[in-house]
């Protein structure tokens, strides 16, 4: 059975790490079907964001303790490689995507989350960073994506205390963008889905590439970047489309995605 499945709606992707028997625990097995899933939502052009969620009670509760309990120095070397690079894909997937977190995201899933583009919780959220407490440090990105998120302070005492924090908290440090009751959270996931795929797609996509490249390097970099995302949103028929409906006051009928 896949530990991870996709599923369309329209032009939203919906992607579930499915093994609640382990509150969706990341083992090698999902990390590589999750990069399968991105191999294939990358060539579908038809899907233009994508929400990431868990099966069952938990988003994801780390990465899986039972697979790294006999892990050599190496072995872990390698696993945390391969969560990184999973995971920095997901930063620069030329899609944006939104993490429905619906229960537990602890160390792997907080990470997991939080490479994301978009964040939103539900009321049963609960993040945290437990490492500290096996013996080991964050492997998957969160010494350095959560102080980029919440600031270096923040971030800080979270990954030393191990503390887990509920969503109201997460909200007010900002790692969530957003929370609703359970019941309403994946329904608003895709409503905030929609809003982005149905916009122009070749500038959606810009944006997050500005964006996360912007923030990493310095600002005139990232300003020659931004130049550049400009420029080439004037290459395309929408905007030409776009600008010439509005100054005749019509309704555009939607977008090319070109
Ligand atoms: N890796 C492997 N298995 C995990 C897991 C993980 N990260 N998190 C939970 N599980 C398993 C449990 O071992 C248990 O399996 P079992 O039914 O065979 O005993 C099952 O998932 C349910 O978890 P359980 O602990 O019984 O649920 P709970 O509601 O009492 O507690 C948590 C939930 C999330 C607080 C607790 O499971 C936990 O602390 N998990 C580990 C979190 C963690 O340290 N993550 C970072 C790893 S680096």
């Amino acid at each position: 059975m896949a530990l991870v499945e996709l599923e369309q709606r329209g032009h939203v992707g919906l992607i579930t790490i499915n093994r609640p028997e382990v509150l969706n625990a990341l083992n090698v097995q999902a990390l590589r079907e999750l990069d399968d899933i991105l191999d294939r939502v990358e060539s579908d052009e038809e899907i233009y964001v994508l929400i990431i969620t868990g099966a069952g009670r938990a988003f994801v509760a780390g990465a899986d303790i039972g697979e790294m309990v006999d892990f050599t120095a190496a072995d872990a070397k390698t696993f945390s490689r391969r969560g990184n690079n999973v995971l920095l894909r997901m930063t620069r997937f030329p899609r944006p995507i939104i993490a429905a977190i619906n229960g537990y995201a602890l160390g792997g899933g907080c990470e997991l989350a939080m490479s994301c583009d978009i964040r939103i919780g539900s009321e049963h959220a609960k993040f945290g960073m437990p490492e500290v407490g096996l013996g080991i440090t964050p492997g998957f990105g969160g010494t350095q994506r959560l102080a980029r998120i919440v600031g270096m302070s923040t971030a800080t005492e979270l990954v030393l205390t191990g503390r887990t924090i509920d969503a109201q908290e997460a909200l007010q440090i900002g790692l969530i963008n957003h929370l609703y009751p359970a019941g309403e959270m994946l329904d608003r996931a895709f409503e905030l889905a929609q809003i982005i795929a149905s916009k122009a797609q070749v500038a959606v996509r810009q944006v997050k590439q500005a964006i996360r490249i912007g923030t990493q390097i310095d600002m005139s970099s990232a300003l020659a970047f931004e130049s550049e995302a400009f420029g080439l949103c004037f290459s395309t028929e929408d905007q030409k489309d776009s600008m010439q409906a509005f100054l005749n006051k019509e309704q555009l009928s939607g977008y090319k995605n070109r």
